[in-house]
């Protein structure tokens, strides 16, 4: 099995570029589906979790040509040969969800395979069914023959209605929005997500002809339209990968330049290490992250939904938090089991206590290096940078999570100076 092997590396120094968002570039390429004509998706990641979804549209029918060297993915979805969803891909990636709103509105019917839970959470897509539902959809859970749980929907015609979202859901937001857009009549979203990856796939559908507007709001309203054409789009910067490298500035001490990146999609990141003693200025073409002879200090962290701390950021900044002197308290308030990460970095001597949904930090700890596990994509990160300040080597193994959301992160980060290397 693969392996990423870390060394204690000095501060990274230099300008790393911030690839397109792997939460916008999914949803952007399902909502391909939404129009038979031609669509061009720009500033594409080249990430594991891209070509999933890609495959995943040609399993739909689609006509997808991947130009990941150029950063491009051309689709033509211009007939839909099936709207039964294959388990692989969906398996293997549980945003293939939202290519359930797409297609349900393009051929009135959709079967997706339940996505399994996953180390964070299980989870579940009942705010998704709620939304297809109130559209005037039917929704079933159903087994087929081996056993196997699929959600399908099936509609004659969408009409648009009023909703309210218990809880501000990405997946679910994206979802109903896309099949909203071709809903008769007009709906409306209450207490969506606000995520800057919602705004830009509201604004790509727009392109396409939709009628979005509140999107990045408390309430979005959504006309809808008989049919959407193509359109290009380019995706807007991963807001988290540019967090993780400002904190990998933070945690070695370094001084970065994050470039290409939207300083307003994190403000929040800029906050909590700000208070921690990390010195940030805004450059023309991006954001300085320097603690070079920074006198850090730690600070508590509660995550919670755009355009609170993000959780996908939680994990990279317990890494932090646990070498800065002080004691910090982390409440992850989004996912119930967002803590995998806290065993593998106590095995680097980390000495995290977990204590339900809160997390108590020592703060001030030497990291040694081990043998530890990536349990997800946000932990791998955060086990990577712990790795580039733990004396000895750290051995990270499941790192095909790192590969499904991180475009390039061993050689971004050696460019960086950082001692690390990809054992296949
Ligand atoms: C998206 O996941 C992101 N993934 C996640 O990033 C991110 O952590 C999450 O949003 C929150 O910001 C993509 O965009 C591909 P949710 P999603 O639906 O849409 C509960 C990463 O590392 N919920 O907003 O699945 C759910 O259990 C990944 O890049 C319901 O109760 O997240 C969770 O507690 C990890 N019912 C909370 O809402 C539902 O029907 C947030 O989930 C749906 C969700």
């Amino acid at each position: 099995m693969a392996e990423i092997i870390v060394r204690k590396s000095g501060g990274l120094k230099g300008t790393v570029f911030t690839s397109g968002s792997k939460n916008a570039v999914l949803p952007l390429l399902a909502a391909t589906l939404l129009t038979e004509q031609k669509c061009e998706i720009d500033s594409v990641p080249n990430l594991k979790d891209v070509k999933v979804m890609c495959e995943l549209l040609e399993s739909f029918g689609a006509n997808v040509t991947e130009k990941l060297d150029e950063n491009v993915i051309l689709v033509e979805a211009n007939t839909l040969k099936t709207s039964v969803a294959p388990i692989g891909p969906v398996r293997s990636m549980r945003a293939s969800i939202v290519s359930m709103g797409p297609v349900l509105a393009r051929t009135g019917t959709a079967r997706i395979p339940l996505p399994g839970g996953c180390a964070i959470g299980d989870r579940p897509i009942d705010l998704h069914i709620k939304g297809f539902i109130a559209l005037g959809a039917d929704v079933d859970m159903i087994e087929d023959e081996s056993g196997n749980g699929y959600v399908e929907a099936r509609a004659e015609k969408l009409v648009g209605a009023e909703m309210y979202l218990d809880t501000p859901s990405v997946g679910a937001t994206e979802n109903i929005m896309m099949a909203a857009s071709l809903a008769e009549g007009t709906t409306i979203i209450e207490n969506p997500a606000q995520e800057p990856e919602i705004v830009d796939l509201a604004n790509y559908l727009n392109k396409m002809g939709a009628k979005i507007k509140g999107a990045g709001t408390d309430m979005i309203k959504i006309e809808g339209v008989p049919e959407l054409h193509g359109a290009t789009h380019s995706v807007i910067p991963d807001r988290i990968e540019a967090g993780t490298y400002m904190l990998a500035a933070a945690i070695t001490k370094g001084n970065i330049l994050v470039e290409n990146m939207l300083s307003n999609h994190v403000v929040p990141i800029i906050a909590k290490l700000r208070e921690c003693g990390v010195v940030i200025t805004e450059e023309d073409d991006g954001l300085r992250v320097s603690a070079e002879n920074a006198n850090l200090k730690s600070a508590d962290l509660k995550t919670l939904p755009y355009p609170g701390f993000p959780t996908d950021i939680q994990p990279q900044f317990m890494a932090f938090l646990s070498i800065v002197s002080g004691s910090s308290t982390i409440l992850e308030t989004v996912f119930e089991n967002r803590f995998m990460h806290i065993n593998e970095l106590n095995k680097m001597n980390a000495g995290i206590i977990e204590d339900g949904r809160r997390a108590i930090v020592k703060g001030g700890v030497q990291l040694k290096g081990a043998e530890v596990r990536a349990t997800d994509l946000r932990a791998g990160a955060a086990l990577i940078l712990a790795g580039l300040v733990a004396e000895g080597e750290t051995v990270i193994s499941d790192i095909y999570h790192i590969d499904r959301g991180y475009d390039d992160i061993i050689g971004k980060l050696k460019r960086l100076g950082a001692d690390i290397e990809r054992i296949d």
